[in-house]
């Protein structure tokens, strides 16, 4: 029988690089696309391909970009691959104020790129993944668990992009009959999270202070409540999601919140780092009470012009068809990146 094939944009990233990870011990030949970057942005998947000397016969990396309409074109016409997971994207929320044009065209557009390819190329069996993301909700009413009938209210240009991918994705498969359709992704962090990601910045930020290599950590809004799982559990639901007798719309998440806040905490509890705050707003501070010497502290430039206050996802419906749950939970997952950082920071 042939073997299922992958392609996936966004394959240098945390989610593509376990996606093809996983994509590979399941069988698929995977196709990974990656941009054009003077200097290299393979560290996620240089274990599993080896550009220099193609080492991976179950593994094919591609230049292209979600800016390049006829690029993605010839992609998908001559791969015809059985699966695409659109991963790509500025995924930064903060960023996206700073270049919200660039934004709305790689996160926006991109998406429209690649489902106009599919579409164009006749490929009706091709299977279609569109990372969704909670920012879609942003600005909840009530703190209460998000279902896949909560409305969107975006409260970025990230999150304005991800309603249009969102509802570009709904379109093609009403108007075309692809099959086509959103994982709403919950925040999901690992060790191979971008260092300037919260979670990233506070685990890393905290070794190198135990280890005496950094002083302090500069952040914003520590009282933003989120949802956060493990990256490794949420590909596999990726995968489900497109195994699913037919397209639809879905949840993943854990059903659990935290603030930064008590994220800080917990990561420093585990890392035997005595922490006392003192003060309110922009000059609350922790004091290591070892030394006495502050180790955190609040800077505006880290805060957001619009806050998304508030993420909690019910993940029943993905739980009760597709048979997922996460495996890890928030402990597991700060022990997963505690560890890497103590090894590599
Ligand atoms: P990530 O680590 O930032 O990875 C994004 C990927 O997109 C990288 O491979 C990046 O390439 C690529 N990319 C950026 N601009 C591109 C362009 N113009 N053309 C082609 N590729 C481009 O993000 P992630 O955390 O893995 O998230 C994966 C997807 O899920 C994203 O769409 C994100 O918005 C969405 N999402 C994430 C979460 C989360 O909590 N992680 C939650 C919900 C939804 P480089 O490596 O070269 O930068
Ligand atoms: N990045 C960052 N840096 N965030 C901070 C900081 C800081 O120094 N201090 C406080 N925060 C707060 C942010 O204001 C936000 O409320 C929360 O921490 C999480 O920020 P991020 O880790 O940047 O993630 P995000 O929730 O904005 O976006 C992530 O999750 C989305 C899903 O809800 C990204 O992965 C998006 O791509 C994803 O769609």
């Amino acid at each position: 029988m042939k073997k299922k094939s992958a392609l996936i944009f966004g394959v240098t990233g945390q989610d593509g690089s376990y996606l093809a990870e996983f994509l590979i011990k399941k069988g698929y030949m995977v196709h990974g696309v990656k941009r054009r970057s003077s200097s290299p942005n393979t560290e996620r998947i240089d274990h599993i391909f080896d550009s220099i000397n193609f080492k991976n016969k179950d593994f094919n990396l591609y230049y292209g970009d979600l800016a390049d309409g006829s690029n993605i074109f010839k992609l998908i016409n001559s791969i015809k691959p059985s699966e695409v997971y659109n991963l790509a994207a500025q995924s930064h929320v903060k960023i996206s104020f700073d270049i919200p044009e660039y934004t709305s065209d790689i996160t926006g557009l991109g998406t429209l790129r690649i489902l106009e390819s599919i579409r164009a190329s006749g490929l009706k069996k091709t299977k279609y993944y569109q990372a969704s993301s909670s920012e879609m909700f942003g600005k909840v009413l009530k703190k209460k668990s998000i279902n896949e009938i909560t409305p969107f209210h975006p409260r970025s240009m990230y999150g304005v992009s991800k309603v249009f991918a969102y509802h570009t994705t709904v379109h093609y498969r009403e108007a075309y009959g692809l099959y086509a359709s959103n994982g709403i992704l919950f925040n999901h962090e690992s060790p191979r999270r971008g260092a300037n990601f919260v979670t990233k910045k506070i685990v890393q930020g905290l070794v190198r202070i135990k280890k005496g290599k950094q002083k302090k950590l500069s952040l914003g809004n520590l009282y933003a409540i989120r949802d956060w799982g493990h990256a490794k559990d949420y590909v596999e639901s990726m995968w489900k999601i497109l195994q699913y007798k037919k397209p639809d719309d879905w949840i993943i998440a854990t059903n659990k919140e935290k603030s930064v806040k008590s994220f800080i905490n917990l990561v420093a509890k585990k890392l035997k780092l005595n922490l006392e705050w003192k003060g309110q707003g922009i000059n609350e501070v922790a004091i290591d009470k070892k030394n006495n010497k502050i180790v955190i502290d609040v800077n505006k430039k880290f805060f957001r012009p619009t806050e998304v206050e508030y993420l909690k996802g019910n993940y029943k419906k993905a739980k009760t068809l597709l048979k997922w749950k996460p495996k890890h939970n928030i402990e597991t997952l700060i022990d997963d990146m505690i560890n890497y950082e103590i090894k590599n920071s």
